[in-house]
């Protein structure tokens, strides 16, 4: 069966466990990774709930800095789902499981009160890259690149096929600051690495 289902096949594991065990109390699902995302015959279904996972950064290619038509519009609101954020403040590195989403935003308006530059205006997309040893054994740093953004901007699909290898992943592999990773655009996960609590915020005078 083509069928990978992570995220229900981990969630029966604790069910298991718990009624071994009779929920005694001592078992502990934190041990236990948890993927956010399901891969069906081949296609990422789109993710949910994303915009309550961690956000780390959003880098910005505005149109009018691109000759009126950047690759990606326009904002990018970068956000890593809550496990392996867990893993990469403490070990500094992407668990086999990582998902990151970056949700496309227009340029809304270029001025405020507290002056001129680029306020984020309408969702206009999601792109999505996921690291799986078992879904891409054979792509670079196992990840694989996924769009859910129609041609014109308007929408979503529901579901994803993966890009081949060249039309993503070799500009990541080549420029990506860490495992195919822009971290160097994201400061949250710049400042985070393996910082363990330090990572959170808020525990040093230090702004480095
Ligand atoms: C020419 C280089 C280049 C190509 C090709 C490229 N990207 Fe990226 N990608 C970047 C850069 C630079 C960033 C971070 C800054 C930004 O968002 O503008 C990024 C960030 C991302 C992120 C956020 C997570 C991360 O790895 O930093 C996703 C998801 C993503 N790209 C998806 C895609 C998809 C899907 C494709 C193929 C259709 C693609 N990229 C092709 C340069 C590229």
């Amino acid at each position: 069966m083509d069928v990978k289902n992570i995220a229900n096949a981990n969630t029966y594991i604790p069910l298991i466990l718990a009624s071994v065990i009779g929920m005694s109390g001592f078992v502990s699902t934190a041990a236990i990774a948890k993927d956010y995302f399901t891969v069906k015959d081949g296609e990422l279904q789109r993710p949910t709930g994303y915009r309550e996972w961690v956000y780390v950064g959003t880098p910005v290619t505005p149109n009018d800095m691109n000759n009126g038509k950047a690759a990606f519009p326009e904002h990018h609101n970068v956000y890593i789902d809550p496990e392996s954020w867990a893993v990469w403040k403490d070990k500094g590195e992407f668990r086999d499981g990582t998902i990151i989403i970056k949700e496309l935003v227009s340029v809304g308006s270029k001025a405020a009160v507290s002056g001129n530059g680029y306020f984020q205006g309408d969702y206009i997309g999601l792109e999505a890259t996921i690291k799986s040893k078992s879904l891409n054994p054979n792509e670079p740093g196992n990840w694989s690149y996924y769009s859910f953004s129609t041609p014109d901007h308007t929408a979503l699909t529901e579901t994803a096929r993966a890009f081949p290898a060249a039309a993503c992943n070799a500009c990541h592999q080549a420029a990506a600051a860490d495992d195919f990773v822009f971290t160097q655009y994201y400061p949250v996960l710049r400042a985070g690495k393996a910082k363990g609590e330090a990572a959170t915020g808020g525990h040093s005078s230090s702004l480095k």
